[in-house]
């Protein structure tokens, strides 16, 4: 008979994303036949940076980052830093690969899987000199709270790969949502507030963003910086 699987194996995580794909245009696809080898990376093997990209730079990683449009406009005008982006969504990876392409950048690489697993598994702690998290969905119903990517638990792996001094930085356009934010950081020890108005480099507007602006809702950003 089948050995019965133990409770704790069989409970799944709640992850912060349904994969809702929706079609990847020929143009995607073909990005992402053709590009990944070149920017693509895979969760299984931990991240050297010396090694994918072609100069050593500070890291800047940004997840959830939807067709990539803040990514890429980061990349084209601070060439001095490295990039690094993570999205579970196929097709805005794909609409990502084909902008890296177009304007010939090599200074970002990409994952195509789910932030919680790329830094259990990926990322090295202290590799990163700034994260940021740009319109994370709000999931706005009490009952799918759960879901939000910012939580406790997250933030502490957030600050793990963070280098002292390094900046976390969370934009949201829902103000229940920015609360959850500020609780869930005031959890961890290792974070604390700082003036959002210094950031280096600042934020371009994301698609996300302006939807919201758009149905009038305020903006918040908040930026940590790790002890
Ligand atoms: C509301 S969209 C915002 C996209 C973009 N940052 C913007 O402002 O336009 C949130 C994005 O986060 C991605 N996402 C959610 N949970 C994720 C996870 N655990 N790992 C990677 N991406 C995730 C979703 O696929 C989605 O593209």
């Amino acid at each position: 008979m089948a050995e019965i699987p133990a409770t704790s194996q069989l409970k799944r995580r709640i992850r912060s994303f349904v994969r809702r794909e929706g079609r990847l245009t020929p143009a995607q696809q073909r990005a992402l036949d053709v590009l990944w080898p070149r920017y693509g990376l895979t969760p299984e093997i931990p991240l050297q940076p010396q090694a994918v990209y072609p100069g050593s730079a500070p890291l800047i990683l940004e997840i959830g980052f939807g067709n990539g449009e803040s990514l890429v406009q980061m990349a084209a005008t601070y060439p001095q830093f490295n990039y690094l982006g993570i999205e579970v969504h196929r097709p805005g990876v794909g609409h990502l690969l084909l902008e890296l392409e177009k304007r010939g950048l090599d200074n970002v690489r990409v994952y195509c899987a789910d932030a919680v697993e790329v830094l259990e598994t990926a990322i090295g702690a202290e590799l990163c000199q700034r994260i940021n998290i740009f319109f994370p969905d709000p999931w706005p119903k009490k009952r799918h709270h759960k879901r939000r990517l910012i939580q406790p638990a997250f933030v502490a792996l957030l600050a793990e790969k963070l280098q002292p001094g390094g900046i976390l930085h969370l934009a949201t356009d829902w103000p229940d949502y920015a609360r959850h934010m500020r609780a869930a950081v005031a959890t961890c020890p290792r974070l604390v507030s700082t003036d959002v108005t210094a950031r280096i480099p600042p934020r371009p507007q994301t698609k996300y963003e302006r939807r919201g602006r758009r149905l009038g809702h305020p903006v918040t950003d908040l930026a940590y910086r790790r002890l």
